[in-house]
């Protein structure tokens, strides 16, 4: 289960493209999420009372951020290190944020799906690649699970 240096490579090099335009992605990202599951909607305390998806709230940039950004360094570590190391400090805050929000394990395919449209949007066709996909898709994965396993520690 090895992470290549070029898989590595595809998720920085698209992380850069990414960190460009937060607010624009940030709010891609969102839409896209409601678009998949439009009843996610209410877990977001920002987006609970309202119509609209908000333009520049920080709240919703972080979420977006972290979750990029964060699997971003999982793809580094999983190359560096051969498998992710997420403390256990930040994966208790994780899991336990997560199950007091609502958010249950099929959400992640949700948010796994928005994320690699995101991507996709970002660096358009010509750069996009099923490579790039793949590195993006593996390396959430991992993380995802860490947080779903602690998660379900939880309850
Ligand atoms: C909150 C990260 C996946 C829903 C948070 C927070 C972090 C985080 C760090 C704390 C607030 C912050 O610092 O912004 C992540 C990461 C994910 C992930 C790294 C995947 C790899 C998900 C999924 C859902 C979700 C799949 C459900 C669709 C939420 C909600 C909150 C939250 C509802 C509370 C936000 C609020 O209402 O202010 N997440 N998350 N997250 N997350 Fe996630």
């Amino acid at each position: 289960m090895g992470f290549t240096e070029k898989q590595e490579a595809l998720v920085k090099e698209s992380w850069e493209v990414l960190k460009q335009d937060i607010p624009r992605f940030s709010l891609l990202f969102f839409s896209l999420i409601l678009e998949i599951a439009p009843a996610a909607k209410n877990m977001f305390s920002f987006l609970r009372d309202t119509e609209e998806i908000p333009q520049n709230n920080p709240k919703l940039k972080a979420h977006a951020v972290k979750v990029l950004k964060m699997t971003c360094e999982s793809a580094i570590q999983l190359r560096e290190k051969g498998e992710l190391v997420v403390t256990d400090t930040t994966l208790k805050y994780l899991g336990a944020v997560h199950v007091k929000s609502g958010v249950i394990d099929p959400h992640f395919e949700v948010v796994k799906e928005a994320l690699l449209r995101t991507v996709n949007e970002a660096m358009g066709e010509e750069k996009w690649s099923e490579d790039m996909k793949g590195a993006w898709g593996e390396a959430y994965n991992q993380l995802a699970s860490a947080i779903k396993a602690e998660m379900n520690n939880n309850n």
